[in-house]
């Protein structure tokens, strides 16, 4: 399935945005502050990816946020969906497709660290595809054999550290492994998930890396934390509170990245 660019762009008009930017889960409040918004609807555009979960939004919003010319992406498609982790693939090729080379992915976490409480915000370094799963497989071109060393652009990691520098907010730094979901890890696979080198938990964003590397696309990306993983804490870990606490780091990110979109867009 491809979307169909003959509307998208007849939506867009004269709109060029640089950048593109996912959302995730409750992390919505993001879209509300782009200026001279064109709002489209995922419904809208034939072959637009639409997922059903509940705290996603399901539209393209084109605009301002300061200076930059933004494409916001508000909500995804997750692989624990339907299985295809290839599911944002379409999402992703219209990105390109539209001049587009560069993307800022967001979602909400499970943090590994006492050091990263919920409500902080975690700049992905890099990630484990625990799941298993690669939205690769069947590709058949050469392309498939995608790099993933610097998968996440160290010019604009740097910006993003940079910007929270300017804004006075602590930015975490680390690792997210992606789990398929849906049901949260256990106790118990959150201490491997430590032992083997991760920070963070989640599970979306690890496929669109993959793929927006495919597509020679330039990524960026940053967790929301909403919890501690499934063990640490006394907390009971549940999606009402994923959708309750990401909105506060979201707000955080949402400061970082409006500082860090010149740079971004620049680099
Ligand atoms: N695990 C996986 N995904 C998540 C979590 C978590 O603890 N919190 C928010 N998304």
């Amino acid at each position: 399935m491809t979307v169909d660019l003959d509307t998208l762009r007849a939506r867009l008009g004269d709109r060029r945005p640089r950048i593109a930017l996912v959302l995730g889960s409750g992390l919505g409040d993001l879209a509300n502050s782009v200026e001279a918004a064109i709002r489209i609807p995922y419904a809208d555009v034939p072959g637009f990816p639409i997922s059903a979960v509940s705290g996603h939004t399901a539209e393209l919003v084109t605009g301002r946020i300061g200076e930059t010319e933004v494409l916001v992406l508000s909500g995804r498609v997750h692989y624990y969906e339907a299985g295809r982790a290839d599911a944002m693939r379409p999402a992703l090729e219209a990105v390109k497709e539209l001049g587009i080379d560069r993307i800022v992915l967001t979602n909400a976490a499970g943090s590994l660290r006492e050091d990263l409480p919920p409500g902080s915000v975690m700049l992905i370094e890099d990630h484990i595809a625990f799941s298993g799963m690669n939205p690769l497989i069947g590709e058949p071109t050469d392309a498939r054999f995608a790099n993933m060393t610097e998968a996440y652009d160290p010019a604009f990691r740097a910006a993003l550290a940079a910007a929270a520098d300017g804004e006075a907010v602590p930015l975490g730094r680390g690792v997210y492994m992606w789990f398929s979901g849906p049901s949260f890890e256990t106790p118990a696979e959150i201490r491997m998930a430590r032992t083997l080198g991760a920070d963070a938990v989640g599970m979306s964003t690890v496929p669109e890396t993959i793929l927006a590397r495919f597509l020679g696309l330039r990524v960026a990306a940053a967790s929301v934390i909403t919890n501690y993983g499934a063990g640490i804490g006394t907390d009971r870990i549940s999606h009402a509170e994923t959708k309750e606490m990401a909105p506060r780091g979201g707000a955080v990110l949402a400061r970082i990245l409006r500082r860090a979109l010149p740079a971004l867009a620049a680099a």
